[in-house]
């Protein structure tokens, strides 16, 4: 597949089959994970890989998310690990622009390898960190629900070039 068919491929499936993600498939993810470019290349992230039923059952009630979180066979949780009061000259943090091109990394990856994935922004952030022991100082940008889909919907609509892209001025 090329990234483009990787790409076009990816959408988000919010049901899934009980089948487990091979051990392969997954770090091919966290390869693309590690390999995101980053601020200053600082790198300053930690994905946890949720597999333990319990734990996802946890999270799915107590941080008052969707249920694909629990049925997933994986979930990714993307934490930003330091530097998360520091804002770019462009008035962004830095960090959130990070998690998300390691959040997005991580998806085109999982379509390489024929998984289906969503991203969950929907929750409770300290419930989040109080079932993983995410230490006070991170911050849980986003996560990941990988694994194969029960849901075989089509891929939604997109804006045509026209309409996204302008050239030289807005
Ligand atoms: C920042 C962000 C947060 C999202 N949060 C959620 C979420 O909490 N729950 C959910 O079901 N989908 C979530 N999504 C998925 C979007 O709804 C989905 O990407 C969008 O509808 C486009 O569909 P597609 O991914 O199939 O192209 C999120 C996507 C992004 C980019």
């Amino acid at each position: 597949m090329t990234t483009m068919e990787a790409m076009a491929a990816r959408r988000s499936v919010r049901s899934y089959t009980p089948r487990k993600v091979e051990e392969d498939k997954l770090e091919r993810v966290l390869e693309a994970v590690r390999l995101t470019p980053s601020r200053h290349n600082e790198q300053n992230i930690r994905v946890i890989v949720v597999r333990e039923e319990a734990l996802k059952k946890k999270i799915c009630q107590q941080a008052k998310t969707q249920p694909m979180v629990e049925q997933a066979d994986v979930l990714l949780v993307f934490c930003a690990t330091d530097q998360t009061d520091f804002m770019m000259p462009c008035g962004q943090y830095g960090y959130v622009v990070d998690m998300a091109l390691a959040t997005g990394f991580a998806l085109v990856e999982a379509a390489d390898q024929g998984l289906d994935t969503c991203i969950v922004c929907a929750f409770e952030e300290a419930a989040v960190k109080a079932v993983l022991a995410i230490p006070e100082s991170a911050r849980v940008v986003s996560m990941v629900v990988m694994g194969y889909g029960a849901d075989d919907s089509p891929r939604r609509e997109k804006k045509t070039l026209e309409q996204i892209v302008s050239y030289e001025h807005f």
